[in-house]
């Protein structure tokens, strides 16, 4: 069976890549398990900073969950498809900064995969939306509670229950989108924001996306408490002494990852 995703490596940065471009990258089984494998190993390997994700071919980043395997299923076997972990729940943890390289439709499952990303690239084609009130489904890979954090609930509201897909500028309107180029350009200015934050030190990359994802979960008081006591944690790190070291001797940092 070939490989449902690919996985390539540009200096510190992985691209993971969803490989059913005839299915439009639709995620089935085979790509969820792969993505797993990959991720764990990902996870463990020091060479790399930063992953991104993105679809095969030109037309789609992820077109939704494979509505294939829906077919048939009863409500048990759906709910044990739906079983820890998931991968929204893996990307949305993971303690390497992820990026989605969002290169066409992005919808359903893969509009909830890139938005357990830490951050959105796309390219002017992309078309995004919540399309599983269709089917009569509602989104189920967290997407009636992400997208209310990123859009918030009115819009959310709206694309949940139409359906409908919107472009890639009014995505980055709303704030779905962090960021939109052309499709010529947009590896490469992804690649290009993905090697800058891998060349930052790897343990305070994951200090601060902690104290960034926890404005998701945590009230504002709380939060700003959380975030003094990371950034004293960030304080006690061999990397800090070197980072401020190296700013006062004019000279560019060396991390250690300590
Ligand atoms: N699951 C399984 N197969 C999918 C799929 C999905 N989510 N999305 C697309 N495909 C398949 C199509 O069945 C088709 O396969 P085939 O060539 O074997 O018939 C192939 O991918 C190409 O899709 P097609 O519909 O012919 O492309 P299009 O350009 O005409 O339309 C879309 C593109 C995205 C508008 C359309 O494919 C679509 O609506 N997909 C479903 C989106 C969705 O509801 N996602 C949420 C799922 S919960």
């Amino acid at each position: 069976m070939p490989e449902a995703m690919l996985r390539e490596q540009e200096g510190r940065v992985a691209i993971l890549t969803i490989n059913r471009p005839d299915k439009l990258n639709a995620l089935n089984q085979q790509v969820r398990d792969e993505a797993l494998v990959h991720l764990n190993d990902i996870e463990k390997d020091d060479d790399i900073g930063v992953v991104v994700i993105t679809g095969a071919g030109e037309k789609s980043f992820v077109a939704g969950a494979d509505i294939g395997e829906f077919e048939g299923r009863s409500p048990f076997d759906q709910r044990h498809a739906m079983r820890s972990p998931r991968i929204f729940d893996i990307m949305s943890g993971y303690p390497k900064p992820v990026i989605a390289m969002i290169n066409g439709f992005c919808l359903g499952g893969g509009c909830e995969l890139a938005m357990s990303c830490d951050i959105r690239v796309a390219s002017e084609k992309a078309r995004f939306g919540q399309p599983e009130i269709n089917l009569g489904l509602i989104p189920g890979g967290g997407g009636t509670q992400r997208m209310p954090r990123l859009v918030g609930l009115g819009n959310a509201m709206r694309l949940v229950l139409t359906g409908d897909m919107i472009g890639a500028a009014e995505a980055k309107d709303i704030g779905l989108v962090d960021q939109v180029f052309s499709p010529e350009d947009l590896r490469e200015k992804t690649l290009e924001l993905a090697a800058k934050i891998a060349s930052k030190s790897p343990l305070t990359l994951k200090i601060a996306k902690e104290a960034v994802r926890a404005a998701d979960r945590l009230p504002i008081e709380e939060g700003i408490g959380y975030e003094r006591d990371l950034f004293c944690l960030a304080f006690s790190t061999e990397d800090k002494a070197e980072g401020v070291e190296a700013f006062l001797n004019k000279r560019p940092a060396v991390w250690r990852a300590r």
